[in-house]
């Protein structure tokens, strides 16, 4: 079992990143190490620079999300915990598999699409190639699991694609170079809507503070959030079905069942009933109870310069030690020779 993920350094992080993808690391990081396998977890640095940033904010949070990571239990003496831009590998596979990625296929992306809008001819010939480099991230440990959410299985299966045709045109069947991954979408994956608009991803990029949790809110602020959070007048109803065309509803009890480590079924099993005058308040005692101590650990470790690039510096030497034999068996696998 070899776990690889990556996640783009944002900044901001809020409850939408920890639900949705932080957790999740920690419970496969642990499962990795009972299983004797590998985990890593890296901040997609290099992606950042596929759309427009501002080099001045981009170490600042790739060392935010660090501290997040860790605040919320990535463990570095069990995960190896990295930046890619300190692991020259990534860039130097990519290029590698630029060779075997189709045009069409990633004419086919749907974020690409989405990014790119109207104005392809006017995008980075790095975001568009976003997803080779992504395909180089996993491709380069052998991962077999690769958590991520929903919207990523896409740029899963083109690594898939990569991996499949480099194997077929430059290695033997006895001995692939790369193995396919397979992306590891987890049931009860939260996706964790803004509290303004139940429409809408929990974004840092939401003008409205009040639209997300972030997690170094103090707990005040939480329940306050929770309390001014958009909901209708209607109780909670007992069963999910219920919830169908209530999406403010629906996101607050999926928040809540992700917190509790519980099914939104057993949510309203409990609550059902509730108006939200009495669930709010319930909501807003569970989230400081988890969050708290997150906050704390965070407040604690995001200044420590120091611990934090000890912690990329360990992780990166790591990463680079465990990527070597990959890349040079896909040097030799396509006639490159290196000294
Ligand atoms: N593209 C992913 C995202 O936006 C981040 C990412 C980069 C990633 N490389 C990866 C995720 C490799 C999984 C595996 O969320």
């Amino acid at each position: 079992m070899i776990v690889v993920s990556g996640i783009q350094p944002t900044g901001k992080p809020h409850l939408g990143n920890y639900l949705g993808a932080i957790k999740n690391y920690v419970k496969l990081q642990d499962e990795a190490v009972a299983n004797n396998g590998k985990c890593l977890i890296f901040l997609a640095d290099l992606h950042a620079i596929s759309m427009p940033h501002n080099p001045a904010e981009l170490h600042a949070a790739t060392l935010e999300m660090v501290a997040t990571l860790v605040a919320c239990g990535l463990d570095p003496s069990k995960t190896v915990l990295f930046n890619q831009a300190q692991v020259p590998a990534h860039a130097e596979l990519q290029w590698l598999l630029m060779g075997t990625a189709r045009m069409g296929w990633l004419n086919r992306m749907t974020q690409w699409k989405d990014k790119a809008g109207k104005n392809r001819e006017g995008q980075s010939a790095a975001l568009f190639s976003y997803p080779v480099l992504q395909a180089a991230d996993v491709l380069l440990y052998q991962a077999t699991h690769v958590p991520v959410g929903d919207d990523q299985k896409q740029h899963l299966e083109l690594a898939r694609d990569i991996a499949q045709k480099f194997n077929n045109d430059f290695a033997s069947e006895e001995d692939p170079v790369f193995t396919l991954p397979d992306p590891f979408i987890p049931e009860t994956a939260a996706r964790i809507m803004s509290l303004r608009d139940g429409s809408k991803k929990m974004s840092k990029s939401d003008p409205s503070d009040m639209s997300r949790i972030s997690l170094t809110d103090d707990a005040d602020t939480m329940a306050q959030k929770v309390k001014k959070a958009k909901t209708d007048p209607e109780p909670l109803p007992s069963e999910v079905a219920g919830l169908a065309e209530r999406p403010e509803a629906l996101n607050l009890v999926s928040i809540y069942a992700a917190l509790a480590e519980t099914t939104a079924e057993q949510v309203l099993a409990d609550h059902g009933g509730a108006g939200f005058g009495q669930f709010k308040p319930a909501l807003a005692e569970l989230m400081v109870s988890v969050l708290s101590p997150i906050r704390d650990r965070f407040v604690e470790l995001k200044d420590d310069r120091e611990q934090l690039d000890a912690i990329l510096a360990r992780g990166a030497a790591q990463a680079r030690e465990q990527g070597t034999p990959t890349l040079d068996a896909a040097y030799k696998a396509l006639g490159l020779v290196r000294g």
